[in-house]
């Protein structure tokens, strides 16, 4: 089990959203192609099952999701991110401000949370029992592995990166209301 990342109050937005993508995305691409290698090999030694059936079902549509939600962080939400501290001025966004695509993210880290939910109760929390294959003991291992990892993954992006990104977003704001004369 990973221990979690400790972010300072020194740290940029840029800082922490390269460290997020070097660690944990870096995590997901490696971890999905592999789970879904496991699910399915799994499906295909216990095809006969109906919860071995939606769980690769479920798996392969969430690991597609997955892998949409990092793809928009980084070509276009962490990008935003980066460029508010790449000038002292307020840029207006296309997307008005940062909360808009930040509450998609969030959003879309809750659609993620209640699938892994689902995989959770199809697995009954991911506990083996005693007559299973050794494949699908690889794979609760793995999923369980994955989620724990998941749970620290959205933390650093929604308790640390989103909040730090609206600050900095509100300062620079403000900043430009005084610039113009404009009483807070
Ligand atoms: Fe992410
Ligand atoms: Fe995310």
């Amino acid at each position: 089990m990973r221990t979690p990342q400790v972010f300072s109050d020194k740290d940029t937005l840029r800082a922490i959203a390269e460290r997020i993508v070097a660690t944990h995305h870096a995590h997901i691409r490696m971890s999905l192609p592999a789970i879904t290698e496991m699910v399915r090999a799994t499906y295909d030694a216990d095809s006969d099952q109906a919860n071995v059936r939606e769980l690769r079902d479920t798996w392969c549509s969430l690991s597609s999701f997955i892998e949409y939600h990092e793809e928009q962080e980084e070509r276009f939400v962490f990008n935003l991110i980066k460029s508010l501290e790449d000038s002292d001025t307020l840029h207006v966004f296309h997307c008005k401000s940062i909360q808009r695509p930040l509450g998609v993210m969030e959003k879309e880290h809750q659609q993620i949370r209640n699938e892994m939910g689902k995989i959770r109760e199809l697995t009954g929390d991911y506990t083996p029992t005693a007559s299973i294959p050794i494949i699908l003991c690889k794979t609760l291992t793995a999923l369980a592995d994955f989620e724990c990892h998941l749970r620290w993954h959205f933390y650093d992006e929604e308790a640390v990166l989103f909040p730090r990104a609206i600050a900095r977003e509100a300062l620079l704001a403000s900043r430009s209301e005084q610039e113009k004369g404009i009483p807070a």
